[in-house]
């Protein structure tokens, strides 16, 4: 298998449910979830603050187990985690003592060649596009450099499966349009199989193959939207409108184009 060739796993969610204890009460979190998501295919999740989201997300990639159901990644049952899952957290987690170069590298197992380490982190860093700021710490880094930082550690371990759980919230609009694209892209090259939690919902659209539409109290699944849309995807075109119409159909009912949305 050469670079290019990662293939992503699928993803089953099998009637999962799964509750918490909060002060003793039950809280039934997500509700009979069923999903399945093919090999290499990009997704996304949308639904308001609280109804599972990061939840599901977690259960994916081995950090908690369902109260009922199963989830299966190529067939084969979630334990634990893994090292093929990368995870990508809206905060950027990295480590503030440690260059760009050193933070990437910390994706890797210890036990990786320092040549090997070396190249891969070169790689890497050109391909989130922070070539020439290897030396820089975090702090010296902008918030969207310091979010291609922590894109290049995720993705330097090439996970099959990537998980990325409101990953530009906090950027500005242009620097989140222009991380969209380095993910579609890169997603494009790699294959991995993805999955975006979001609050954006032209992010969804613009990302996902499908949007996943949740709802809280307890979390399940609403309504799953294809998007089927020529490319490159312009967020302008009058059938990334249309898309954007039926979604906000799911949240506040019937809207024409002209009115003001707020979630
Ligand atoms: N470890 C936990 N213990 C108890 N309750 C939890 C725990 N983790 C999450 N919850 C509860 O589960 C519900 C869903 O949380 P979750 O973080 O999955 O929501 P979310 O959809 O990701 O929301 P947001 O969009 O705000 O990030 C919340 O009501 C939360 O209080
Ligand atoms: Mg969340």
């Amino acid at each position: 298998m050469n670079d290019k060739e990662i293939k992503g796993e699928s993803i089953s969610v099998r009637h999962v449910k799964k509750e918490f204890k909060i002060d003793k009460e039950p809280l039934v979190v997500l509700k009979d979830i069923n999903l399945e998501i093919e090999s290499g295919d990009i997704v996304s999740i949308i639904g308001g603050s609280g109804c599972g989201k990061s939840t599901l997300l977690r259960l994916i990639a081995g950090l908690d187990v369902p109260n009922e159901g199963e989830i299966l990644i190529n067939g084969k049952q979630v334990q634990k985690p893994s090292v093929d899952v990368g995870v990508l957290f809206q905060e950027s987690r990295l480590f503030p003592w440690d260059n760009t170069e050193k933070n990437i590298a910390f994706g890797l197992p210890e036990s990786t060649p320092k040549k090997t380490k070396k190249e891969l982190v070169r790689k890497y860093m050109d391909m989130v596009g922070l070539s020439g700021f290897g030396k820089a710490l975090p702090k010296q880094l902008s918030g969207g450099m310091q979010k291609r930082v922590a894109i290049a550690r995720t993705l330097i371990n090439r996970p099959h499966i990537l998980l990325l759980d409101e990953p530009f919230g906090a950027l500005d609009a242009f620097t989140k349009m222009n991380l969209q694209e380095e993910v579609v892209r890169i997603w494009k090259e790699e294959r991995m199989t993805t999955v975006l939690v979001t609050h954006d919902i032209d992010e969804a659209i613009y990302m996902g193959n499908k949007i996943i539409i949740m709802s809280a109290k307890p979390g399940v699944i609403k309504k799953i939207i294809n998007v089927e849309l020529p490319e490159p995807r312009s967020r302008t075109s009058y059938d990334f409108e249309q898309i954007r119409l039926k979604v906000y159909k799911e949240f506040f009912g019937e809207v024409s184009a002209q009115e003001d949305y707020a979630i």
